[in-house]
């Protein structure tokens, strides 16, 4: 569904990704885990198309047989791809609400848009009851659900999460990962950036492990879990 083929990235002078390729297939959680400032960030807004690869020989990205590193970002989304940006950017004197509705203004949402609604207030209750009040009012796991309930109502077939955990207490971080397993069993394709492995590796089909902006690994979640250099790195084992 998803090919990202030996991808050059960087800011300026600065390289960051190193020949990157990824694949995620229809129906998979495919997660990518790695240490801070190993390119994850980087890896995401490149296919979300904020970033390019490298001229005149960066590599290349496709979705569903389409070429997507020359397209716009606007262009990338209503190909169906909806990203949970890091830090679960909302706008914060936005209602809930109002955020909600921002995330479904595709053309391919528009028209289902109270159904989506329905479906994302089943999935996070809490954005339900909090639908009047400014984002800016919601805790730090309320913001990320309704930064993965925006996301959702753009009826994404591939969605892309950066560390949707990020600063949950445990509980939460359990919370976030079974949504999104039950996300992708309606249907929705996930590439996961995400640290707390224990969590996300079991739960992912497959996973790469980014180091210094290169893949150093890959496998089934459930056997990368297992390997030594992931138990050492990742889980201070
Ligand atoms: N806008 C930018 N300009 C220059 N350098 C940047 C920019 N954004 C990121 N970098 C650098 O690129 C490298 C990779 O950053 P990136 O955000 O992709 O890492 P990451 O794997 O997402 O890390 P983290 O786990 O901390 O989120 C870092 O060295 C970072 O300093
Ligand atoms: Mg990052």
């Amino acid at each position: 569904m998803l090919e990202v083929e030996a991808i050059h990235v960087g800011y300026g002078p600065l390289q960051v990704l190193w020949g990157v390729s990824v694949g995620v297939k229809e129906g998979e959680v495919v997660s990518v885990i790695g240490p801070n400032g190993a390119g994850k960030t980087t890896l995401i807004k490149t296919i979300v198309g904020l970033l390019r690869p490298r001229a005149p020989d960066g590599g290349r990205i496709t979705f569903r047989g389409r070429r997507l590193d020359r397209l716009a970002p606007e262009e990338i989304v209503r190909q169906g791809i909806a990203v949970v940006p890091e830090g679960a950017r909302v706008f914060p004197e936005m209602s809930v609400l109002d955020n909600l509705r921002m995330g479904a203004l595709v053309p391919r949402a528009r028209g289902r848009r109270a159904q989506t609604l329905a479906e994302v207030f089943a999935l996070f209750p809490r954005l339900e009851e909090r639908a009047g009040q400014p984002a800016r009012t919601l805790s730090g796991g309320e913001r990320q659900m309704l930064a993965v309930g925006r996301a959702l109502m753009a009826c994404p077939a591939l969605l892309l999460l950066d560390e949707p955990s990020l600063g949950l207490q445990p509980t939460l971080v359990k919370a976030i990962m079974e949504t999104i397993r039950r996300i992708n069993e309606r249907g929705i394709t996930v590439l996961l950036i995400e640290q707390n492995v224990h969590f996300s590796l079991p739960m992912s089909h497959r996973a790469y492990v980014l180091e210094h902006g290169r893949i150093v690994l890959e496998g089934p979640g459930a056997e990368l879990l297992r390997d030594p250099h992931v138990r050492v790195s990742y889980l201070g084992i």
